[in-house]
């Protein structure tokens, strides 16, 4: 019994240690301790042992069991370190590798042009509204005392989806539609994508933007008209910017006029960004025409309103004197890199 049991003992600890898995070492287990295992084998020949010998041999089982969950536990141990090491070994980070760059995109010059804008006019006290890119003739036109016979209305010039609905032209319609609403007084910019019948060069394209602002309230004068934008213009081109009104005409304006600013180039002097003039033309603008403020329901007695529309394109061209439209569409990204 005693050279059985010694006999176990060392076969188990053999195969224990010449295994290199841990379900392997668990079939061990099962064929050694297990209820149809080796030992417990050994355990069932305890009846034929004499009684005075019992104790010792039972001791002896005992040991040996001891002794092979023991190794069992040490070699499970052994091999949970190994794997760990293993694991480890395949994970190390080469921390001296150089790291990929991530393409970081950035925004557009035209964007940072109107954030500035909107600043600017959000800082006086506007909200920033948007109206439809699809839009109808009567808002693009009609609403904004553009008559039916008006150039503007050409299809050279616009883009029909049908005779009722067109690619807005301008985004002067928000101003019909903010009025519509009812709700007064008015203090709105409304920024947007506009479309024209145009061919591409350096200054046209078919699709540009333009910001539209439009103030209605009590007693507006076309003195808040000025100091509004020659304010926006300070703001915006620096704080020696100065400007000047000239005479114009827009069909829901009167009386109307284009604001032009000191080149902030030259100061005013004449250089190459101003044409020798000192002089640079930023936007249209005008008090809001009283059968344009009557067919948005607005009483023309109790309430006046200025309104203006500002080329967003021209204005990041200026302020990045960048000397051709077309590099804002193309998308290339080593123009767009550099602002
Ligand atoms: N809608 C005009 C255009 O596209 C720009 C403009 C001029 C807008 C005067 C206005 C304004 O609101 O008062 O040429």
């Amino acid at each position: 019994m005693k050279e059985k049991l010694q006999a176990i003992r060392e076969e188990a600890i053999r195969k224990m240690e010449e295994s290199d898995a841990l379900d392997k070492l668990n079939d061990i287990r099962v064929a050694y301790l297990g209820k149809k295992g080796k030992l417990t084998e050994v355990m069932k020949g305890m009846k034929d042992v004499a009684a005075e010998e019992r104790p010792k041999v039972g001791q002896l089982v005992n040991d040996t069991r001891k002794a092979i969950e023991e190794k069992l536990d040490e070699v499970k141990r052994e091999l949970a370190e190994a794997a760990r090491e293993a694991k480890m070994k395949e994970e190390v980070i080469d921390v001296t590798l150089p790291a990929k760059k991530n393409n970081v995109g950035h925004r557009h010059p035209n964007t940072i042009a109107l954030e500035d804008v909107e600043n600017i006019f959000v800082g006086m006290g506007y909200e920033v509204v948007e109206g439809p890119e699809i839009e109808y003739d009567y808002y693009n036109f009609e609403a904004l005392n553009i008559p039916a016979n008006h150039p503007a209305k050409d299809e050279q010039d616009t883009f029909y989806i049908n005779d009722k609905i067109v690619l807005r032209t301008q985004t002067s319609p928000v101003q019909a539609r903010e009025m519509e609403k009812g709700k007064l007084p008015i203090r709105m910019i409304a920024p947007g994508r506009v479309f024209r019948a145009d061919e591409v060069d350096a200054t046209h394209s078919p699709s540009f933007h333009q910001i539209e602002g439009l103030v209605v309230d009590k007693n507006i004068t076309f003195a808040d008209l000025k100091g509004t934008l020659a304010e926006f213009a300070k703001e915006m081109f620096g704080e020696d910017t100065k400007v000047k009104f000239r005479p114009h005409h827009f069909p829901f304006t009167e009386p109307s006029a284009e604001m032009d600013m000191t080149c902030f180039k030259c100061g005013g002097k004449g250089c190459r960004m101003c044409k020798g003039s000192g002089w640079i033309e930023i936007l249209g603008c005008g008090m809001v025409h009283p059968k344009v403020l009557k067919m948005s329901g607005i009483d023309p007695e109790e309430y006046t309103g200025f309104a203006f529309g500002i080329g967003l394109e021209r204005i990041t061209l200026l302020k990045y004197e960048i000397d051709d439209m077309r590099l804002l569409y193309e998308n290339d990204t080593r123009f767009l890199k550099q602002f």
